[in-house]
């Protein structure tokens, strides 16, 4: 393991261009692959756990290619046209890339092996697995569910009417791509609504899909299967969850101002923006405008005082991967902030619970949880940091200890900062770039 460490900055300050994002470019790959045609990606996340993704694509027959000028390409296969792939399909640290998968494979009349890191073999895939069985897929897993597992994808798929019984955008996902496959009308309810990037994609490439929302606030979505995808350009945002550490890092340290251009903004992922204006933050939305179907905006973010709020728990889908960089803002913030619902948290690339109780108790924060509440007693802009923080594979808690320690009295570590290549490869030059002071290994 390679640790690194974050030594307290003066201010930030520049403009810093962030990778594209994780989630739609997990969908580009997917729904690419199963257009006809070749699609071209401009600004795709060249992270561990998308190229997983694109190694997968291509072991079940559709072309993934870089060019020299960082755009790929994905020539697909159609609905239905991917290949049994011949070795078992390694999808890494990646929860979306395992999930998202699993539904791609289910519309498919073929058997397919998948596993993934030590993180992933842990993680609950039981949700998923439910209503593609429900769909006519076989799925063999390990005890609780996990992988590794098998999947017997459906000779004659059947479309279903599924209601999400946990907010996730995964099984959600998992259930429409399989529904590709399906004759007829495939629906997902959602009593509380997640990210909206599939829906928005397989419109993008020719499919029909309605989005509805009834008086109790519940969304219905309803695929119409069997469509004939047709390759469709995709331009990826930068991710707004890779956004949010040199955003936070921003607020803190005094005297900085940065921009961040072309931010995704998509309102079920934005909730970390609306918690951190809540909390006084000083950023600034520039040139909104909408590309490849998704809102985006330049963010200028400059430091400001912090206080304490309540975060409720319907909020949690749209911000559930910002919990750990939210709790580091808490830290600095003047009184209390209550994070409410977060039983999702448990069941990340790690227990983000713990390891957010873990991080700040090591750095001098008082913090408590109280069933499924974090609640974290802000420090009103004085940390004293000094910790060694254990990153358990989650490449964001990594990222949320290492802005933490730009503004904390003494350098904060983290014991292995290999997983941010995940989500964010140059997350620590980008950081330095803007002014940051953060070294891996000896260096
Ligand atoms: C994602 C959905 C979320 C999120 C993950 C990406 C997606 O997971 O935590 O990082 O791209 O669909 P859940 O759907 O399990 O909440």
């Amino acid at each position: 393991m390679l640790e690194a460490t974050s030594r307290k900055a003066g201010k930030l300050a520049g403009e810093a261009a962030i990778p594209g994002d994780k989630s739609v470019s997990h969908r580009a790959l997917m729904l690419g692959a199963l257009a006809i045609g070749t699609t071209r990606i401009e600004g795709l996340l060249e992270g561990e756990d998308i190229l997983r993704t694109a190694d997968a694509m291509q072991a079940m027959g559709a072309t993934v290619e870089r060019s020299d000028d960082g755009v790929w390409s994905v020539t697909g296969v159609g609905v239905g046209g991917l290949a049994e792939p011949e070795d078992v399909i390694d999808m890494g640290n990646a929860g979306t890339g395992a999930r998202l998968m699993m539904g791609v494979l289910a519309g498919h009349d073929m058997t397919a092996f998948m596993t993934g890191d030590v993180s992933l073999r842990a993680r609950p895939m039981e949700r998923v697995s439910v209503p593609l069985r429900e769909m006519g897929a076989q799925i063999l897993a390990r005890d609780g569910g996990r992988l590794p597992l098998a999947v017997v994808g459906a000779s004659d798929p059947m479309p279903i009417e599924y209601r999400l019984p946990v907010p996730s955008a995964q099984v959600k996902s998992a259930v429409l791509l399989a529904g590709l496959s399906a004759p007829g009308e495939t629906s997902v309810f959602e009593p509380e609504p997640t990210r909206d990037h599939t829906e928005r994609m397989m419109r993008h490439f020719g499919a029909t899909v309605r989005m509805e929302t009834d008086t109790q606030g519940v969304r219905r979505v309803t695929l119409v299967g069997q469509p004939e995808l047709t390759a469709a350009d995709v331009t990826v945002p930068r991710d707004f969850s890779s956004a949010a550490f040199p955003m936070v890092a921003a607020l803190l340290v005094p005297g900085s101002e940065i921009k961040l251009p072309g931010i995704g903004l998509n309102p079920h992922r934005s909730g970390l923006l609306t918690t951190l204006l809540e909390m006084g933050a000083d950023i600034e939305q520039q040139n909104v405008r909408e590309e490849g179907g998704e809102p985006i905006a330049d963010l200028v973010v400059r430091t400001g005082p912090l206080k304490g709020v309540t975060v409720p728990p319907e909020r949690a889908p749209s911000m559930i991967d910002e919990y750990q960089v939210l709790s580091v803002a808490a830290a600095f913030a003047a009184g209390e902030t209550r994070m409410c619902g977060l039983a999702e948290l448990r069941v990340k690339e790690s227990d983000r619970l713990a390891a957010i109780a873990d991080g700040l108790t090591a750095n001098g924060v008082a913090v408590k949880i109280e069933g499924d509440d974090l609640i974290v007693t802000g420090r009103d802009g004085s940390v004293a940091g000094g910790g060694r923080v254990e990153v358990r594979h989650d490449h964001r808690t990594a990222m949320s200890f290492l802005v933490m320690g730009v503004a904390t009295d003494a350098p904060v570590t983290v014991d292995d900062a290999a997983p941010m290549d995940t989500s964010f490869p140059g997350f620590t030059e980008l950081m330095n770039g803007i002014g940051a002071d953060i070294s891996r290994g000896n260096e």
